[in-house]
């Protein structure tokens, strides 16, 4: 059996479910012969840390409980580089402006020779070549299937399962909110802003949606496909993108009457063209997906078309990513 010392770097919606994932699938690794022990977890206000391995369930009340797990007053970085462990789990929240704490985390951890799973895509989008260098540099794992897509699998689906073909394109649906207001507003028949109120009071879109709604959050996925898939180097500002706040329930309208719907497409091509933007997709196409979904279409050689859709959040789903690419580093085979 091989321990592997943790840590978790954000314990929010989904640095909880990665921690509730773990206790759910603990004999489930234990028959891969992973033992993941949880040495130290971090939140905005500080960190809890056991290098015995924490009490999962314990932590989770905590943190309900009071708001924080903070005992003491640390960083994410701090723990990374105090703490004795083997992985950072990197859940803290995305900024793809400076790449915000996350990119410090990942570079101390990597700097350290730890290996890094992550749903944090803003480091990835503006650091990507950086990054994976340090990481070969330093011999560590890099991860990050859960910031493409949460629970959909593209990344390892990609590089690993389809290994051999070659990918023309990839393009589909890669931000669930937009995707949500799109589908609400025809089956309501109401306006953008009127859907979006409903999307905030539902939990699906933040307060300030600006991220989603104007593409930068499928432009971040774009860019991390680029950069993995066709061995790009490409930043966010390299991405094509218009959002979904100028379209009209009345456009959506005539769409539906000719078969077609609009939907917020990212898409990546192997000659280095990269976009986010509404675009049309006929009703019963394998891209037109409803509600919060996401979908992906990837164009190969030899396989042809593979369209591949699924949860792209949720904390459990988003966690079920970050546990497949913990057990891909450490299984045994
Ligand atoms: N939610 C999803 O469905 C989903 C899906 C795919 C990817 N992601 C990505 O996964 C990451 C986490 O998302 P989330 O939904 O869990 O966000 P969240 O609920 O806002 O949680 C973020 C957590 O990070 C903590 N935090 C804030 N600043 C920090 C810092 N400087 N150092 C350490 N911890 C810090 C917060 O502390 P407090 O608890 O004290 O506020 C909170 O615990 C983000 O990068 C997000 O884009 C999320």
């Amino acid at each position: 059996m091989k321990t592997v010392k943790a840590s978790i770097i954000g314990f929010g919606s989904i640095g909880q479910g990665v921690a509730r994932v773990l206790l759910m699938k603990k004999d489930y690794l234990e028959k891969e012969g992973i033992d993941i022990k949880v040495v130290a977890i971090a939140d905005s206000k500080g960190a809890v840390i056991d290098e015995n391995g924490l009490d999962l369930e314990k932590c989770l009340d905590m943190k309900a409980e009071k708001g924080t797990i903070a005992e003491k007053k640390m960083t994410g970085a701090e723990v990374i580089e105090q703490v004795d462990h083997d992985l950072v789990i990197e859940v803290s929240p995305t900024d793809v402006i400076t790449g915000g704490a996350g990119l410090l985390n990942m570079q101390t951890a990597f700097e350290k020779g730890l290996d890094v799973v992550t749903s944090n895509k803003g480091p990835l989008t503006l650091k990507f070549k950086e990054l994976n260098e340090l990481a070969d540099k330093n011999v560590c794992d890099f991860r990050y299937e859960a910031t493409v897509g949460g629970a959909m699998p593209i990344i390892n689906l990609t590089k690993e399962v389809m290994a051999g073909n070659e990918i023309a394109s990839i393009k589909g649906i890669f931000n669930g909110t937009c995707n949500y207001i799109l589908t609400r507003m025809l089956e309501e028949k109401s306006s953008y802003s009127e859907i979006l109120t409903e999307a905030v009071d539902l939990g699906i879109a933040e307060t300030d949606p600006t991220y989603d709604v104007e593409g930068i959050d499928a432009a971040g996925k774009i860019v991390i496909l680029a950069n993995t898939v066709f061995g790009m180097n490409k930043t966010i500002n390299d991405v094509d993108r218009t959002g979904i706040t100028q379209i009209t329930y009345e456009a959506l309208e005539i769409c539906s009457k000719n078969g077609k719907t609009i939907k917020l497409i990212g898409e990546v091509k192997k000659n280095g063209s990269l976009t986010v933007s509404p675009r049309l997709v006929p009703i019963g196409h394998p891209l037109s997906v409803s509600g919060t979904l996401n979908v992906a279409s990837i164009q190969t050689d030899l396989a042809g078309e593979i369209t591949v859709t699924g949860r792209g959040a949720g904390s459990i789903e988003t966690a079920s990513a970050i546990l497949s690419d913990i057990i891909s580093i450490y299984k045994e085979y």
